[in-house]
């Protein structure tokens, strides 16, 4: 395989023929222009927008520095506009409402739906005509809380549309942590829906909800509408349609009534159905104007000290960005079926689920279920069924799907595939070749795009027309993108080398600040390395240039493309009465990527018993949601620490793979507690 990693793979001879950039060349002197005159390459991008007000201010202003000051950048100052209208309005305008935006795939293959540019104008102005009714006003934070719906992508475009901000909150979290990012944002106002299903688990988002809003008002903030779409009515159950037995769990059948149909608890002071608040709104809203630094949404990551960081996107910079990597990085054409398979909930659904397509009038596939249900080759007879172009998953579904061989893939006609995206964390040189191979049958390109909830859009990636790709390689820096590697002393990394992945200028759709913390986005980003934003990621550059991210350099880890501190579960943990101190690592896991490694030490008088495990996994289940559920637990009599009391973490991870290469460990206040720690690896290394 490793000569095979070597190798280098050239654009598809289909997608350079019509590419928007179709060589190196090319590339190289765009990408000159776009870092030496940022002005006149934005500039013209912009053109193709629309802005009520022109910039009246500086095109671009920065402060990368915090020995010069605080840290600030502004795009397009003074210019006002609407991302809302730039999705919506200028389609229809230019006579493309009748274009679908949208084909719906539900969680059951027989759940279908489609939605046109103009239908889905109107349905916003409706759902923002409720919203302004119940006073929501611009600036205001909108929590969403819902599933793969239509009414997902009506409720952003709605907040946006008004002026008020989006915090979407992934429906896989539990209702802590919806809690506590409603509670961070103040968000008075949340959007949801009654239920999903997802394969065979039934999510009960209105019961979470409920929860959440408890804790809500416990902590001051007082919710004065929950908006819910009634989802369950419109859906097919799993088959046998046994509903709530189909999850293997007796208890969910207590959400169905003797008709089978789903009960939610409510409550009339704050509770509103969609459908009835909708139904007599007026399908006309003008948008508000937006200067381009306003508020356009907020999107919650994971921070290292455990708590979560409200990132900070703004109006004009993010929209330009999006639209403009959606056309690049897919080398999006008018005809294209796109097909992102990541949840809006997370950075890349805005992006490339919601706002980048819209803004180029894509047509999209938006799925609501999973990648094996009902069956494994669900993807691929999607991709079939609507002749999908451009594909867009991470390395954690590829991984899953490999498992399964070729032959659910080989079922289907693929031949409409031309650009396959990879995104979340570093895809393997195995998986990537499968993907090519495979999925693509060796005649399209495949770019795997890194970016973070924090850079907007996609920062390091190959262009599909123009970058000959290695597998495993982001390639080279987006258009405004300025990349350098910096040594630990923070001296800039010629050539070939090694080091801390940093950027020296802002592109349009970097993060602007931390909600309501602006020194932890300096401290965050910028304090380490002054003049450069600072990714957290480590990478290194080969000999010809191309840039390979190799992962987290902090106390974060990467399950599943989702990024966890390490001190938010092991704040999860403590909490439990029996556990005196806890340590966690990311491990390798074939699928997932990393998973969760946890150390526990416990207070006197408990055992680390079966009881104990399920517990404490049920804990962080609590705390965080089902996707961070601990893989491995193990008792620590002890745990390595310095002697100034920090926890040798390097020296866990060796532990929890069974690697006695452990390095220096002189520092250590106790070294022996390293072989004790070793002996109490779990036998089958799994609980
Ligand atoms: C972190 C950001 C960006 C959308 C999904 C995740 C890792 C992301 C790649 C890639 C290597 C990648 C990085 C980054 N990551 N894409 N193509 N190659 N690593 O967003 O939750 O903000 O996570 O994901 O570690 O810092 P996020």
């Amino acid at each position: 395989m490793a000569d095979e990693t070597d190798q280098i793979f050239n654009p598809a001879q289909k997608v350079a023929k019509v590419s928007h950039c179709s060589s190196m060349e090319q590339y190289k002197q765009l990408h000159e222009k776009s870092l030496k005159n940022p002005e006149e390459f934005w500039g013209e991008i912009v053109k193709d927008f629309h802005f009520e007000q022109n910039v009246t201010g500086k095109f671009l202003d920065y402060n990368f520095d915090t020995t010069k000051g605080s840290i600030f950048i502004r795009w397009l100052e003074g210019a006002k506009t609407n991302i809302c209208y730039n999705c919506l309005d200028r389609h229809v305008a230019a006579g493309r409402g009748d274009q679908v935006a949208f084909y719906w795939e539900g969680n059951d293959p027989a759940d279908v739906e489609r939605v046109t540019y103009a239908e889905l104008l109107k349905e916003v102005c409706r759902v923002a005509n409720v919203l302004k009714a119940k006073g929501v006003a611009k600036g205001d934070r909108v929590a969403i809380y819902m599933p793969m719906i239509k009414q997902l992508v009506v409720a952003m475009l709605a907040v946006a549309r008004i002026g008020a901000v989006h915090s979407i909150v992934f429906g896989g979290y539990s209702a802590d942590s919806l809690a506590e990012r409603m509670v961070d944002a103040q968000s008075s106002v949340l959007i949801t829906a009654d239920a999903v299903w997802r394969g065979a688990k039934l999510i009960a988002l209105k019961e979470i909800v409920d929860d959440a809003l408890k804790i809500c008002r416990s902590k001051k903030l007082d919710v004065k509408l929950s908006l819910v779409v009634r989802h369950m009515r419109t859906v097919t159950g799993p088959q046998p349609a046994t509903n709530g037995a189909a999850n293997g769990n007796p208890a969910k059948r207590t959400h169905f009534d003797d008709q089978g149909n789903y009960k939610v608890g409510w409550d009339s002071n704050v509770d509103v159905w969609w459908h009835e608040a909708v139904e007599g709104a007026s399908a006309d809203c003008p948008p508000v104007w937006m200067d381009s630094e306003d508020p356009l949404f907020m999107l919650y990551t994971s921070g290292s000290t455990g708590k979560p960081k409200g990132v900070l996107h703004t109006v004009s910079g993010y929209m330009i960005y999006a639209a403009t990597t959606f056309k690049y990085s897919f080398d999006y054409h008018p005809g294209d079926v796109y097909f992102c398979t990541a949840d809006i909930g997370w950075i890349t659904g805005h992006s490339y689920v919601t706002y980048g397509p819209m803004l180029n009038c894509a047509t999209s596939v938006l799925f609501e279920g999973v990648p094996t249900y009902p069956h494994t080759g669900r993807f691929w007879e999607i991709i079939q069924k609507y002749k999908v172009s451009k594909f867009y998953t991470a390395p954690t579904a590829i991984r899953t799907l490999m498992k399964f061989g070729d032959d659910p893939v080989k079922k289907y006609d693929l031949s409409s595939l031309a650009v396959l995206g990879s995104v979340g964390e570093p895809i393997n040189p195995e998986a990537w070749l499968w993907y090519y191979r495979v999925v693509g049958d060796s005649n399209v390109s495949v770019v795997d795009t890194f970016w973070q909830t924090e850079t907007g859009g996609h920062v390091i990636t190959p262009l599909p027309g123009a970058t000959p790709a290695k597998p495993g390689s982001a390639c080279f820096p987006f258009f405004g993108v300025d990349v350098a590697l910096l040594d630990e002393e923070g001296r800039e990394i010629k050539g070939e080398g090694e080091g801390y992945l940093v950027f020296r200028k802002p592109w349009p759709g970097i993060m602007r600040t931390v909600y309501g913390n602006h020194e932890r986005f300096e401290t965050t980003y910028f304090k380490k390395f002054p003049g450069y934003y600072c990714t957290g990621d480590g990478a290194k550059r080969d000999k010809d240039g191309y840039i390979w991210v190799t992962g987290r350099i902090d106390d974060m880890l990467n399950v599943s493309g989702h990024l966890l501190s390490t001190a938010q579960v092991e704040s999860a943990l403590v909490e439990h009465p029996a556990v005196a101190e806890a340590a966690v690592v990311a491990r390798p896991h074939s699928v997932k990527g990393e998973c969760l490694y946890c150390y526990v030490t416990l207070a006197e008088g408990h055992s680390f018993d079966a009881t104990l495990i399920g517990q404490l996994k049920t804990k962080v289940r609590g705390k965080i949601g089902a996707f961070a559920t601990p893989d491995y637990m193990q008792l620590a009599p002890g745990l390595p620490k310095t002697r100034s009391g920090k926890i040798m973490r390097r020296v866990l991870r060796k532990i929890a793979v069974g690697d006695r290469d452990f390095g220096d460990i002189s520092t250590l206040a106790d070294p022996s507690i390293v072989e004790v720690l070793f002996q109490h690896r779990p036998q089958e290394g799994k609980v």
